[in-house]
């Protein structure tokens, strides 16, 4: 998810100039594999899993983005980083916070829902209101692969359920209206084209 409220991406046509300490392009929307529903991780692979999600956390500040799902960076497995500390500034709660979730699933949504502006990595120069519960029941393994399955509120809620959708195959724009959908139709058909107007290192369909 890219942080809130945007410093939205410079008007670079992709490839020609980037951030160059980006390790992983961000694949953009049309690539198969941000619609694929992605695999729980082999924990006998847990030295791989810590390189990729340091390299994942590289990627993701290098983005300015505040939460990065492994198949945004081309690989169909249940990993999501999230940094909130770049938000610390309204957000105290969340100094230092910079975390990573393996095999993580929503189990449900809490009954009170609330709409809030989100971006994309992998949608750049898109924002759009979306609606979703204000809190959340999630499971997952975190940073040290301990498990948990627990209710999250706040702000964190928010991303979890952005960057957890992203292991379903989901992106924000499908739940918005179709109307929002329709205005912002020229943007997404332009990314099937190859075309994603941002800073940073990605990777399209064409
Ligand atoms: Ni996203």
């Amino acid at each position: 998810m890219k942080s809130v409220p945007q410093s939205f991406c410079n008007l670079i046509w992709n490839q020609k100039e980037f951030n160059e300490n980006m390790k992983l392009p961000i694949y953009i929307y049309g690539m198969p594999v941000l619609r694929a529903v992605a695999e729980d991780i082999d924990l006998a692979q847990k030295e791989e899993l810590q390189t990729l999600v340091s390299d994942m956390f590289e990627t993701l500040t290098a983005s300015n983005g505040v939460g990065l799902a492994a198949p945004q960076i081309g690989r169909s497995i249940r990993v999501v980083v999230i940094d909130l500390s770049v938000l610390s500034e309204e957000y105290p709660e969340y100094k230092d916070f910079r975390h990573a979730y393996y095999n993580a699933h929503v189990l449900e949504g809490g009954n009170v829902m609330e709409s809030i502006e989100e971006g994309c990595l992998s949608l750049p120069g898109i924002s759009e209101k979306v609606e979703r519960p204000t809190t959340v029941h999630v499971k997952y393994l975190d940073d040290k692969f301990q498990p948990h399955d627990e209710w999250v509120s706040g702000y964190l809620a928010r991303v979890m359920q952005h960057e957890f959708d992203h292991l379903e195959g989901i992106m924000f724009v499908d739940r918005i209206s179709t109307f929002r959908r329709q205005m912002n139709k020229s943007k997404l058909s332009s990314f099937l084209k190859g075309k994603a107007r941002c800073s940073y290192k990605v990777k399209t369909l064409k």
